[in-house]
């Protein structure tokens, strides 16, 4: 696949098909999302895959923190947002709930979602990345994050869908629980990752990007 025709193409996918994906595809997609650039070369990220039984465990885990009313205690807590980033956010919601017939006073549907999101939207497998906790936490955090989007794009090569989330780290004791994650790692985000359901309405949905004007500034053009 082209690289922009791939860049293009990526988005969140939040309903996927039962199917599993196979290790050999996920630790290729992986060979291959490990030559992201990382500042001084340092390739601070350290990987965790999940499926079967260990998935399953996180998935109730999450829920029963949740159901529960646990506070999110997340490694790297996503703090709130103003202004029109706050906007873009309250924008997003608005598109989803409206391809999910979810309406805004609908708490119980909302809390589904919630769940659902909270389970990996079901995806058969998801990939955990943690930092030690000792390393630059803004550089890594950067590397981190290139790391991710190479694991999306590359994933679309074998009719992969991913959905990056914060939601399923919000109770890292759950996933340190039922993996080898210890104390000393931040766990900083997963992806959920499997073949997308494209009948699920929410993979219908198109965000929105804002123009070129808006925030590139040229110097030295003329
Ligand atoms: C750091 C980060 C955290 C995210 N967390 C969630 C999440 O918890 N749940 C979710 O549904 N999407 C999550 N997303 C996906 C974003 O909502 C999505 O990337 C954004 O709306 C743009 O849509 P697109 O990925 O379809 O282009 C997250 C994305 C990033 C980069």
């Amino acid at each position: 696949m082209d690289i922009v025709e791939a860049i293009r193409s990526r988005k969140s996918i939040r309903g996927f098909k039962p199917a599993p994906v196979p290790k050999e595809v996920l630790s290729e997609i992986l060979d291959v999302a490990r030559l992201s650039p990382s500042a001084m070369n340092t390739q601070p990220w350290e990987i965790t895959v999940i499926a079967g039984e260990v998935l399953d465990n996180i998935k109730k885990g999450n829920i029963e923190m949740l159901t529960a009313g646990v506070e999110p205690h997340a490694d790297v807590p996503l703090l709130p947002y103003g202004g029109i980033y706050r906007q873009r956010q309250v924008d997003l919601a608005i598109h989803l709930f409206k391809l999910m017939g979810i309406a805004r006073e609908d708490k119980a549907k909302r809390a589904e979602w919630l769940q659902k999101g909270s389970r990996f939207f079901d995806a058969p497998a998801a990939i955990i990345l943690s930092i030690d906790r000792s390393v630059d936490k803004l550089a890594s955090h950067f590397d981190v994050g290139a790391m991710a989007q190479t694991i999306c794009l590359t994933a679309l090569n074998y009719g992969l869908g991913t959905c990056v989330q914060d939601q399923c780290v919000r109770f890292p004791k759950v996933v340190r629980k039922f993996t080898s994650i210890p104390e000393s790692k931040l766990i900083v985000i997963s992806i959920a990752i499997g073949y997308p359901d494209w009948d699920f309405p929410a993979n219908k949905l198109e965000t929105r990007r804002e123009p070129l004007e808006s925030f590139v500034t040229w110097c030295g053009f003329d």
